[in-house]
């Protein structure tokens, strides 16, 4: 009797023990499922200006609010239902200790150092910046003084593995693969084509690929053609403070907004306000993935 119980406990221990080893091996398969385009060689200038419009580029695009206003990192904690923990590394330390090749693949590609696609970092909403930008951030970023901090290791959790076992959830490698290309002619309608570039690496990171709405899981968020309804000024007001029309409580655009817009400059306001408002006359994309059809 016994020797059967210590088989079928050792049979038990071994199921589980292959079935997390299973999910383990799995997920990482996925995670290193990436393809690496060309290593980024654009020259990085370094003098005052290029690091002062990095340092814009920076804040207009999030990385203070996500990885500290010192760049010093942040632990989420278990503050996003997913994945369990996720840990914003600290930026100043990384730059110092990585080539621009490196952290140009984080940064557009979902593609972080050890070779193997991110999870939490939103690359998609980076995927479209120019070269010039994306090597004025590396300057600045290389620039930035280190303030050292004391992070925890992030944990991905097995229900998060499981998802991606199942093809439920994308890494952002394969996010950022799938953001549309720039559009606009930039000869003939420069003025629509910065806004469109502003818009496809400032606003896509929550209203859809194409800033044309995302109902992919709730909250669902608004179509930004919906900036031809309201007034210039209104405009400004509502990106620089985050507060909705009419005061309205906006919930994660009002804590991103107030960090990233006020610094916008009256042109790129502009900008930003003549290609959003130019949306009215295009019907959005059909068929695809961030928008699926709601019942
Ligand atoms: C919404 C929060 C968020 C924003 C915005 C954000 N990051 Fe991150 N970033 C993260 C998290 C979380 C990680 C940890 C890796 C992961 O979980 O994907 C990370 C990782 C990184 C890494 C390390 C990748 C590796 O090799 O492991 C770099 C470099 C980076 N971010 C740069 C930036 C830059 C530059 C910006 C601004 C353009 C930025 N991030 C904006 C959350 C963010
Ligand atoms: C981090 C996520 C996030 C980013 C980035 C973001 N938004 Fe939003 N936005 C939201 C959320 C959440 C709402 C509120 C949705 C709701 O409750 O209807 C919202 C609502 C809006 C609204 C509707 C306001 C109203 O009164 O109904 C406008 C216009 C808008 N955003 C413009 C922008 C523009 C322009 C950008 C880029 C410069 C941007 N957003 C970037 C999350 C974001």
């Amino acid at each position: 009797m016994i020797r059967i119980k210590i088989i079928a406990v050792a049979v038990i221990v071994s199921i589980v023990t292959l079935g997390f080893g299973g999910v383990y091996v799995l997920s990482e398969a996925r995670f290193r499922d990436v393809t690496l385009e060309a290593k980024f060689d654009h020259p990085i200038s370094t003098d005052a200006a290029s690091i002062e419009h990095g340092r814009h580029i920076a804040r207009t695009r999030g990385c203070f609010g996500c990885h500290g206003q010192q760049l010093e990192g942040q632990d989420f904690g278990k503050q996003w239902d997913w994945p369990e923990r996720a840990v914003a590394p600290n930026l100043a330390v990384y730059a110092r200790d990585h080539d621009a090749a490196t952290m140009e693949a984080a940064v557009r590609q979902g593609i972080g150092a050890d070779g193997q696609a991110l999870v939490s970092m939103p690359s998609f909403n980076f995927a479209r910046l120019s070269d010039e930008d994306t090597a004025a951030l590396i300057a600045f970023l290389k620039s930035a003084p280190v303030v050292e901090s004391d992070l925890p290791k992030p944990e991905l959790g097995w229900a998060v593995r499981w998802m991606f076992v199942t093809g439920n959830e994308k890494h952002m490698a394969w996010w950022a693969d799938r953001v549309p290309p720039l559009r606009v002619n930039a000869e003939a309608e420069p003025r629509l084509a910065r806004g469109e570039y502003m818009a496809l690496t400032m606003c896509n990171e929550c209203h859809g690929l194409d800033v044309r709405g995302f109902t992919l899981w709730e909250p669902y968020l608004p179509d930004l053609a919906m900036v031809a309804a309201i007034s210039r000024q209104d405009f400004e007001t509502l990106i620089k403070t985050g507060i909705g029309i009419g005061g309205r409580d906006l919930e994660l655009m009002g804590l991103v907004a107030p960090d990233r817009f006020p610094e916008l400059s009256d042109q790129e306001i502009d900008d930003l306000y003549a290609y959003l408002s130019s949306l009215i006359n295009e019907p959005p994309a059909e068929g695809v993935f961030w928008r699926p059809d709601i019942q």
